[in-house]
């Protein structure tokens, strides 16, 4: 049976980086707030007319260059986002066209932080029942032009960037290599825990000037709680990938958690006694890129030699709805 393996990574951000003392400009924040509570020092902001897909486009460019692969090697893709560029078609089916690949399937997969490995699941499973040989992964976000960028909308906006990160998953036969598991989990009951309610299909009509005016378009969070749960859930699912696998936390030689806040990540480090230099975090240059945050946060450490052939690499991941997943790989 075939397993799927990831041959090709890339990413990209566009060139606009915005710190926090810039936010400081349009909102009552700090850059010290910011840090302290996050650890995010900037991110990067599309100009107008830049969506996921066009992001996705350089990431996925990127990808199969590293993979020595060509547009028309590709067999499926899924695009995984919160932002598509329009509210239909999905973001997948304008990347088949930019990118130049045949006409394979494109879908678009709606699970916000957890997106890349829901993605990653469909993907793998593709290949392992040996559908497809070559699959394109990509996470895509833009966020900064949904956001409130007046006082109000502060613990929202400040942990958002935009940015892409793509893979390439192969079909290979190697034992020992490859994605070994994914769990995905969800619970739906907290879907207003983080949302964003507007404009809204079962709404007669699906916004109106006054919401617009009071802002119901924008992102809301209970930080807090959503916070206590992501740390809650990382644990239990990079755990069920262990055990799963037949494995410690002392096999591990990276784990690629998604960027949501440097605190999250450094409480799940802590709780399960994985050391600092086995946590890969990126998120004071990007903030939150949502689905984007795992492919380029795997690509950054590849490139920074950080993982090895033959290590240990969990993936893993918590955001609205609330979901969490985690994905196993042998590098
Ligand atoms: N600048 C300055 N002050 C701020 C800001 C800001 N940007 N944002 C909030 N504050 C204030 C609050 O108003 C509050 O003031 P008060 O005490 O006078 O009422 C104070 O700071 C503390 O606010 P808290 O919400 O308690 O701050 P907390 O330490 O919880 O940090 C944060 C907030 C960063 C949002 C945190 O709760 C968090 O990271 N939550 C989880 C985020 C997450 O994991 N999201 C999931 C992924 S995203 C996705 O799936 C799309």
């Amino acid at each position: 049976m075939y397993r799927s393996k990831i041959v090709g990574t890339g990413f990209y951000v566009p060139p606009r980086v915005v710190t926090n003392h810039d936010l400081e400009k349009l909102m009552d924040t700090s850059d010290e707030w910011i840090q302290q509570r996050t650890g995010i020092k900037e991110r990067h902001y599309v100009e107008d007319g830049v969506g996921a897909a066009d992001l996705a486009y350089e990431a996925s460019k990127r990808a199969l260059q590293s993979a020595g692969m060509k547009p028309e090697d590709i067999d499926f893709i899924v695009f995984a986002t919160l932002s598509p560029d329009y509210a239909l078609p999905g973001s997948g089916v304008l990347l088949q066209h930019y990118i130049g690949a045949r006409n394979v399937g494109a879908i678009d997969i709606r699970d916000q932080c957890t997106g890349f490995l829901y993605s990653l699941m469909v993907a793998d499973n593709a290949i392992r029942v040996g559908q497809y040989k070559n699959v394109l992964v990509v996470g895509a976000e833009v966020h900064s032009t949904g956001l409130d960028f007046s006082t109000g909308g502060r613990d929202v906006t400040v942990l958002f960037g935009d940015g892409a990160g793509a893979v390439i998953l192969t079909a290979t036969e190697e034992k020992n290599k490859g994605i070994l598991s994914t769990h995905l989990h969800a619970e739906g009951k907290y879907f207003d825990k983080l949302w964003t309610e507007w404009p809204s299909s079962k709404r007669i009509p699906r916004i109106t000037h006054k919401i617009l005016d009071n802002g119901g378009h924008y992102p809301y969070m209970d930080g807090q709680f959503v916070f206590k749960h992501a740390v809650k859930r990382m644990v239990e699912v990079i755990n069920e990938a262990l055990e799963f696998n037949g494995y410690t936390v002392e096999d591990i030689g990276m784990v690629i958690p998604h960027q949501a806040n440097l605190r999250i990540n450094q409480m799940v480090a802590r709780k399960m006694g994985i050391p600092d230099e086995k946590m890969y975090n990126n998120i004071h240059k990007y903030g939150n890129t949502t689905a984007a945050t795992i492919p380029i946060a795997l690509t950054e450490a590849l490139q920074e030699g950080k993982i090895k052939d033959g290590d240990l690499v969990i993936m893993a991941s918590f955001g609205a709805g609330f979901t969490w997943a985690s994905a196993a790989m042998i590098w």
